[in-house]
Parts: structure tokens; sequence; C-alpha cells
């Protein structure tokens, strides 16, 4: 039996959309250049409050993922980031891990570091308001890759980190991402996803961690981004959904996709369909599943700013837009 109000918490947060508006120092400062804009935590501030104040935000995104900067954050008003999303019945969540580093003599393999000290970050945010925390392993597919090492370092430490979060009351979203970079077949993608995600529920299950306090943010099933022979929207949604069938455990509370720099109206088609064919199969994971989106949520919106003012509320616009479309892809209902 799982502990109610993590199971509470976790299915409000995968209730609509989520928005990862979680991108590390280095990742907005890339994102921000884009639109040929410098990133200062004043810039940082301003573009994640044009997020959040957004007229009707809340009509579509049920979660947002801060990062340590914005969760200590205010509006204009003065109004804590944390406080104001939650103001609108969204609930504020934190990336926690510290990014991947290389495992030495594996080529492009990767763990990922922050798990000293987690206990006492997460006691810290929660007291900041955040409600569940995001922690993201890298995998990328290459001929000797990822390893055997990488895949099970990364599935101990996801389920460790999960059992810290449970343990403090708040929920995990666990991300293992298969990166879309490379020219890897659509197939050599399916056979490592599962391998993958098996490997982090066998540890979760050892681990005891409780499952139906989780939310798992995987990758979709597509070829590598260099890769010419690409799969279309009805292949992508229909093996994706296999494969979450074959590997999510049915108490996991709810599943929601990355967008791995798929664009936003192709991210959007390809939840839209996963969604319309679970709708139609008699059995399937029983979960919510949705989207968690970062670039594929925000790309048209900072294009649309592009740091000026005067853009703001036609930015906010292209924002709902997006949001709206990706909230009822999630229902399958575009
Ligand atoms: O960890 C990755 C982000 O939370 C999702 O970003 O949708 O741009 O891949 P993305």
């Amino acid at each position: 039996m799982g502990n109610g109000s993590l199971i509470h918490t976790a299915k409000k947060v995968v209730g609509k959309a989520i928005l990862a508006a979680d991108e590390s120092t280095e990742t907005i400062r890339k994102r921000l250049a884009t639109i040929g804009v410098d990133s200062t935590p004043e810039i940082n501030r301003q573009y994640r409050q044009l997020l959040f104040t957004a007229t009707g935000i809340e009509k579509y995104i049920s979660g947002v993922i801060l990062y340590d900067e914005t969760i200590r954050q205010t509006s204009d008003d003065g109004i804590p980031f944390p406080k104001l999303l939650s103001g609108k019945g969204i609930v504020p969540g934190i990336k926690v891990d510290k990014g991947a580093v290389k495992i030495p003599g594996k080529n492009s393999d990767t763990f990922t570091q922050g798990l000293d000290g987690l206990g006492k970050r997460l006691t810290e945010y929660k007291e900041l308001g955040a409600c569940f925390a995001k922690w993201r392993a890298v995998y990328t597919i290459a001929d000797d890759g990822p390893s055997l090492i990488a895949i099970e370092r990364n599935a101990h430490d996801l389920a460790l980190y999960a059992l810290i979060c449970q343990d403090v009351g708040i929920v995990p979203i666990i991300e293992p991402e298969v990166l879309m970079d490379g020219d890897h077949s659509f197939e050599k993608n399916k056979q490592l996803t599962i391998k993958i995600l098996t490997a982090v529920f066998v540890q979760a299950r050892k681990y005891s961690v409780d499952l139906s306090g989780v939310i798992l943010k995987p990758n979709m099933i597509t070829a590598g981004k260099n890769n010419s022979r690409q799969k279309n929207i009805g292949t992508v949604a229909e093996t994706t959904l296999q494969v979450l069938n074959k590997v999510v455990p049915a108490e996991v509370a709810g599943v929601a996709f990355l967008s791995g720099g798929q664009s936003p109206p192709l991210a959007t088609d390809h939840l839209n369909m996963i969604n319309k064919i679970r709708n139609r199969l008699k059995k399937s994971y029983p979960g919510k599943i949705t989207a968690s989106y970062g670039r594929a949520l925000q790309g048209e919106t900072l294009e649309a700013w592009a740091g000026k003012k005067e853009n703001v509320t036609k930015a906010q616009r292209v924002f709902i837009s997006r949001a709206e479309k990706v909230y009822k892809a999630g229902l399958g209902q575009l």
C-alpha cells in the first residue's frame, strides 16, 4: 500500500502537462543565446516570470520544474515563484541532480552527480515550496555504448535518489533519457530503451521505492536525429506505447515524456497519437501519459519574446497556445 500523500501529489503533477523550466545556468545561457540575449539571474527571472504569469497557464499546466536559482526568485511584486505557482493550483518542483559527467574510459557513457547531501537539499527545497523533484540520467547510443556499467550505475542512482525523495515526502520524477543525438536506428533506440527502463525498475523495486508515488520521464522511441530514416508519427507513437506497456509497472503514478529536441509540433503530435492509440486499447498502462517538455513548450515562446519587454504579452499568448495543444495531446484530443 503506497503513501497516500505522495500518490496524491504525483497524480496532481501529471494531471495536465508539466513545464520543465529547470534549465541549469549553462543550459539557460545556451537557450537565451539562440535569441541573442545574455543570460543573467535577472534576465532569467524575467523570462521565467513571463512563463509563470501567462494568463490561463493553470488550465493546461499542472506542474513546473524549477532550478535552484529560480526557486529562490520572486515575481516583480515580490511573490516567490513557488508561491505564485501554487497559488494558481500548479505544483512546484525542483531539479536536484547536478548534471552528468563522463565515466572515465567509457567513451560517451556518463553518470549523474548529486547524491551527496541530497536529503538535506531536498528538505530545504521542500521548505521553499517544492513538492516534487527531477533527476536526469543520460545515455548516448554509440557503437560501444551505453555500456552495462553505465546502465546499472544510473539505475542504482535513480533508485536511490527516488528513495531519498520519498523519505523526505517529495515525489520523484525519474528521468532516464536516451539521447536523440547520433544516427542510430529506430530499432536500436527501442531495444536500448527497453533495457534501460527495465534496469531502472529492477533497482527501484530492490531499493523498495514506492512506485505509486513515482513519475517516469522517458524518451519516445525515435531514430537518431542524424538518421535519414525517420519513422512516421503513427509508428513512433505505437512503438513508444508498446515499450511503455512492456516495461512500466502499472502502479507507477504517471508517465511524462521529455521532448529531447523534437520540434514543438512534432513532440505534440507524437504525444497526441500515443494517447489516441492508448484510448483505443483494452489493456494498456493505466496511468496518465502526459508531457514534461522543456524545449517543446518553450521554443516558440523564446523566439516570440526575443528578450524584449514589448513582446511579453505576445510571447505569453504563444506559450499558452502551445501549452493548450500539449495539454489536449495528453488526452489524445487534438
Ligand atoms: O531534462 C530535460 C528537461 O526536463 C526536458 O527538456 O523537453 O527540452 O528535452 P526537453
